[in-house]
């Protein structure tokens, strides 16, 4: 009889970073989950168009990667979950009327961007009332909107760059107003739709007629644009946390790209340790060339390490995150940029690094998972009335 707890990693989805979410899920986390021999790991595949799957053959690389997924894809059963007594699998098997049926103990979601980080996937597991590994429901969607981040954050005192937002429907009906908001703001600039990642849609401007240019094409992408004040003397840094009621962090750590591609996929995803060659004290990171521990001045490394804690717990992260910082050296100043809920790989390069290996690092998410269910059970969510009586 087997007693292992069954984790469900689900993966991939309707997102940009759909690949990315591939690569993380089984080599970030499947893989250490089954070294770690503690745990029955199933993996759980939300394609591109949103059908989910469920098999062990979704966790080789090479199904992906040679295209036979699309095969796989045409022949597998859909999968169904039933909410019975928390989460279970259900699908159809290749013997007739029998079906397959796997209840889950803890959900490790993997997935990046739209529909998984960004909280839609939190709000089913949170109706399945399953533990579920990292940021909640409303961590993760106040993360994925750069508005909201800096609000939350700016009403717990922590700082970011000047910025202004308006929507999109705003700036289309009356240009002039929201140029006029912006006014205040110095150049150079970065307009941003607010809920995408990957620097897609993202401009830097340096004068009034790129800046329309480039409220047009943020608003091309999203509802919603933030515009913000270029850091001067910057220094940008990013802390990977973990933790429920007391983060922990990893290493600051500061990526090497140089600025001028400071807002390409390629740069971020596609070019693993080219950027930077040849300069010491670093390691291949997530994103390319990083520099781990980043070489701050004291002051502002623990400066730094405050900002992002604080951070953590304002915008109620839970399990793991990654807050991104943008330093400027010369004022001493460290303001918030964005926060990741589900760091790329988890950034486990980072953890290696500070003492907490791969296996260690997936073990802890997951009880911090448990904990925290666990401790949202004991909180009461109901209570009778005689409302229904009435009638
Ligand atoms: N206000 C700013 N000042 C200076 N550089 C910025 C600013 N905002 C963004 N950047 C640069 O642009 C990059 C991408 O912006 P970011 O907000 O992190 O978007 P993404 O969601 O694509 O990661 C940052 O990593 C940083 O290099
Ligand atoms: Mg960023």
């Amino acid at each position: 009889m087997n007693s292992m707890k069954t984790v469900a990693v689900i993966f991939g989805s309707r997102s940009a970073e759909h690949d990315v979410s591939i690569v993380t899920a089984l080599a970030s986390v499947i893989k250490p989950l089954e070294l770690s021999g503690q745990y029955q790991v199933e993996a759980v595949y939300i394609a591109k168009d949103g059908r989910w799957f469920w098999d062990d053959k979704l966790k080789d690389i090479s199904l992906y990667q040679s295209g036979e997924i699309d095969d796989f894809m045409r022949k597998a059963p859909d999968v169904h979950l039933s909410f019975k007594d928390g989460l279970t699998l259900v699908k159809s098997s290749q013997f007739a009327g029998r079906k397959q049926y796997k209840k889950v103990d803890i959900v490790f979601p993997a997935t990046h961007g739209t529909y998984g980080e960004d909280g839609s996937l939190m709000g089913l597991l949170e109706m399945a009332d399953v533990p579920y590994v990292g940021c909640g429901l409303s961590a993760s969607t106040i993360c994925m909107d750069k508005v909201l981040t800096k609000q939350v954050a700016a009403s717990a005192g922590i700082a970011s760059t000047p910025w202004i937002w308006c929507t999109s429907a705003e700036f289309s009906a009356n240009p002039k107003t929201i140029l006029d908001r912006i006014k205040p703001l110095k150049y150079p600039l970065f307009v941003k739709p607010a809920h995408l990642g990957s620097s897609i849609g993202i401009s830097r401007v340096e004068n009034a007629k790129e800046l329309i240019n480039a409220l047009e094409v943020a608003a091309h992408y999203d509802d919603k644009i933030i515009i913000e004040q270029g850091v001067k003397n910057l220094i940008e840094v990013t802390l990977p946390i973990i933790g429920n009621d007391t983060p922990k962090v990893a290493y600051l750590e500061r990526p090497m790209t140089s600025s001028e591609d400071f807002f390409d996929f390629d740069t971020k995803y596609m070019q693993g340790g080219e950027k930077g060659k040849g300069k010491s004290g670093g390691a291949k990171g997530a994103q390319g060339y990083s520099e781990i521990p980043a070489k701050l001045p004291k002051k502002l490394q623990s400066l730094a390490e405050e900002v992002g804690k604080q951070t953590y717990s304002a915008l109620g992260c839970n399990g793991i995150a990654r807050v991104d910082m943008l330093i400027d050296e010369k004022a001493g100043k460290v303001m918030l940029n964005e926060v990741n809920p589900l760091p790329g790989g988890l950034y486990a390069h980072n953890w290696s690094l500070a003492g907490t290996s791969n296996i260690s690092l997936v073990e802890q998410l997951v009880q911090f998972a448990e904990a925290r269910h666990q401790h949202r059970q004991k909180l009461a969510t109901s209570f009778s009335t005689n409302y229904l009586k009435q009638f």
